[in-house]
């Protein structure tokens, strides 16, 4: 895995390089496009310190970088960030993912919940057009810990459904429960499954088994295709283990989501689908005749500074400055789990993963509500969770951990 770090001078001079490829409203005559520069009265272009913010001027000059630009032609007017958002998508599907060059098709989504619905679309019309199913014998298969991003899929998608078991302690899948419920869609017609694989879960930043689910469904010989729902764990897991299932390299995995927004601390709507190649024309809204190259997305028109901060972020770390900063959020997660298992108080953990998820019997709900841990559950909690994010420092955790010793357990 490498990619270059660049000098916050370079990546100023990249990013101002690829606006001014872009056709510029004030010095072109653009008549025919629905869109300008952000609304001059409010967003002044001429602020001095938009000289030295990449980021900033490109939210003003407000590329719109609808459709998706690793394929196809593109609107011609925006070519300059567009580049920079194909090159943040070779960049995560060659190095973080593994995938060979130009193998992977992909675009900046709003979120990981729009990245996730889009590969299903892409799935699903896949296997109607391919294999000339219909929806009903097509089945989406995800745990009851993957995010409800999945059951929002599947009523959209009008498609079924086979929610898994986990096991309460490792949140595994229950294979055996799995397996019945698989025997049982085929008795009732279906033919094809999208099977979603957690790197790694919301509330628990478990990893599903990936190996064992591929077992179980070659062993009964089902026709089905992978995604990967790396939306949470997609800047961490790559990064703190080595495990080439979780990646292109696995012929399995058809697609593989990823949320900027969360680990990246990049503004929200930056989420990226990524997609193999030679698919992604099934979700090809051919009625989009205005837009250059048709349209791939679910999303429509969609913001190139989105594109331009991820690829800003990236660059600014490298490869090894991301893998470093993974590094220490999970130093820092492994000493709270000490903490924790010093005084007795139940959690899951997955070893590569920077969230701890705390039985309710190990602290208040006071205490809980205090530093603001998530709850599976608002109603009624069956656990809480902490992230160790970078705002999440070694000083918050004594404080948090003083509390916790105040005595205000539940206990
Ligand atoms: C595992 C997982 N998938 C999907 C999503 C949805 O992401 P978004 O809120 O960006 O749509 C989340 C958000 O928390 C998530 O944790």
């Amino acid at each position: 895995m490498h990619w270059e770090k660049y000098s916050r001078q370079k990546i100023r001079d990249v990013v101002f390089d690829a606006i001014g490829k872009n056709l510029n409203y004030r010095d072109s005559p653009p008549i025919g496009l629905p869109a300008s520069y952000l609304d001059p009265r409010v967003f002044y272009s001429d602020a001095p310190f938009l000289a030295d913010a990449p980021y900033m001027n490109t939210m003003v000059a407000n590329p719109n970088h609808i459709g998706c630009h690793t394929l196809g032609d593109s609107e011609p007017v925006f070519s300059g960030t567009q580049a920079l958002e194909r090159e943040l998508i070779e960049i995560c599907a060659t190095q973080i993912f593994q995938a060979e060059s130009n193998t992977i098709d992909g675009y900046v989504a709003s979120g990981g919940t729009e990245a996730n619905i889009q590969a299903f679309w892409v799935m699903r019309n896949y296997f109607m057009q391919v294999h000339a199913a219909n929806q009903n014998e097509i089945a989406m298969i995800y745990s009851t810990d993957a995010h409800y991003s999945m059951p929002k899929g599947v009523n959209l998608l009008g498609i079924k459904s086979i929610v898994a078991k986990v096991n309460e302690e490792t949140r595994l899948i229950e294979l055996e429960d799995l397996k019945e419920s698989l025997l049982n869609a085929v008795s009732t017609g279906v033919e094809h499954f999208i099977l979603v694989m957690n790197m790694s879960t919301t509330m628990f930043g478990s990893v599903d088994d990936m190996a064992s689910a591929v077992e179980l469904l070659e062993s009964l010989d089902l026709s089905f295709k992978i995604h990967v729902d790396g939306a949470y764990g997609g800047f961490i897991y790559p990064f703190s283990s080595d495990d080439p299932l979780y990646s292109f390299r696995n012929p399995h995995v058809h697609s593989i989501s990823l949320d900027a927004h969360k680990m990246l601390q990049s503004p929200y709507g930056t989420g990226i689908a990524l997609i193999r190649k030679g698919f992604i024309s099934y979700a090809m809204t051919k009625e989009a005749n205005y837009v250059k190259g048709k349209d791939y997305t679910l999303i429509g028109s969609r913001s190139g500074a989105n594109a331009v901060a991820i690829w800003m972020i990236l660059r600014a770390y490298g490869s090894e400055g991301w893998r470093s900063k993974i590094e220490e959020l999970l130093d820092r997660t492994d000493w709270l789990c000490i903490q924790l298992k010093k005084r007795g108080i139940s959690f899951y953990r997955h070893a590569n993963m920077n969230i701890i998820t705390i039985r309710p019997d190990g602290i208040s709900s006071s205490l809980a509500e205090k530093y603001f841990l998530v709850p599976d559950d608002h109603e009624s909690p069956s656990w809480w969770k902490i992230v160790v994010m970078d705002h999440v420092t070694e000083g918050v955790l004594d404080r948090f951990l003083m509390d916790l010793d105040k005595g205000q357990t539940n206990g």
